[in-house]
């Protein structure tokens, strides 16, 4: 899971909605999905957290984390953001709910929404956010069909696009609206991830979507064939325990179906134990 790193205050100026029939393109043609990297930092008994709802970046859990990896004059760690940046023109994060809200909180309650609760089933994708970014600019993308995100920090060159469904709270579209935070309606129960990845290429132009989630978000998102590659960085520690979040949860394989076939495109190993595997998913 990567910190949000948060945005400048935007400038207050007209909303457009956009339908999703809209085009957004960069170059005028529709993209085909972007490509999906999954990173993601595990024990070596595949786990992504300590325990269920233990989040990693609260304490003492960042530091409990960290400490499975020690430090290495040879690191095998690298900014996975950058590389996916340089290699793919990466420029959307995405992450699951579950990294920034544990299931066992309660998060704040939203003031009751009393305007027309069928125009916020829309996108939300505000002129002045989206025509205005930087060549740097990065999209902090989060799943949240049930709006239990509360968005408390901007930083430049970023801004957040959050990914809800026909089943989101209207309380919560209008938080959105009212902080000015982009969104894509994008499912009816909840968040269809084929059809969000789409709508990032095709609404925003997204070429390339690193997945820095954990193993619910990415669990789904192996299971809809959505996966490209994947870097892990094994600690050498194990975690164990039933019920952790592991680098791919989600739903089991049906019975007969075949598991999902990598090819090995880098490994390395520094001399704290840490490994560093990055896989291509084979499809052929
Ligand atoms: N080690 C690492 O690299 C790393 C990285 C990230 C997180 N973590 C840790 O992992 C833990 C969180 O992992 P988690 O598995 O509980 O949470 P998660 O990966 O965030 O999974 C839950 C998210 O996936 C969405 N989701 C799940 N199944 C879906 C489906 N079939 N279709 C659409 N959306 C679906 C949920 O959507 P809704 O919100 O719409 O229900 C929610 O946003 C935390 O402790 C966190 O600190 C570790």
């Amino acid at each position: 899971m990567v910190p949000f790193p948060a945005r400048p205050p935007n400038c207050r100026r007209a909303l457009v909605d956009l339908a999703s029939t809209v085009q957004r393109t960069r170059g005028g043609a529709v993209p085909k999905r972007p490509r999906v990297v999954v990173s993601v930092g595990a024990s070596v008994d595949g786990k992504v957290a300590l325990t269920r709802n233990a989040l990693l970046m609260h304490q003492p859990n960042t530091d409990l984390w960290s400490s499975m990896t020690p430090e290495a004059p040879d690191s095998v760690a690298i900014d996975v953001i950058e590389v996916v940046r340089r290699q793919h023109g990466c420029n959307a994060i995405l992450e699951g709910s579950g990294s920034l809200v544990a299931e066992d909180e309660i998060p704040d309650e939203l003031p009751f929404y009393d305007g027309d609760a069928d125009g916020l089933y829309n996108h939300f994708l505000p002129a002045d956010v989206i025509e205005q970014q930087s060549p740097e600019h990065m999209w902090f993308t989060v799943v949240d069909s049930r709006g239990r995100v509360r968005w408390t920090e901007r930083h430049q060159n970023w801004d957040a696009l959050v990914l809800v469904a026909r089943s989101t709270p209207a309380d919560y579209l209008g938080y959105l609206r009212r902080e000015r935070i982009c969104y894509l309606v994008v499912g009816e129960e909840r968040v269809e991830l084929s059809r969000a990845v789409s709508a990032m290429a095709t609404e925003l132009g997204i070429r390339c979507i690193l997945s820095t989630a954990g193993g619910g978000l990415n669990g789904a998102l192996l299971r809809a064939d959505l996966i490209d590659e994947l870097h892990v960085t094994l600690a050498p520690a194990l975690v164990g325990g039933l019920g952790t979040p592991s680098i791919m949860d989600g739903s089991p394989l049906a019975v007969g179906e075949p598991p999902t076939r990598l090819q090995l495109l880098s490994a390395q190993t520094d001399t704290a134990g840490a490994v560093r595997l990055h896989y291509a998913v084979r499809r052929s």
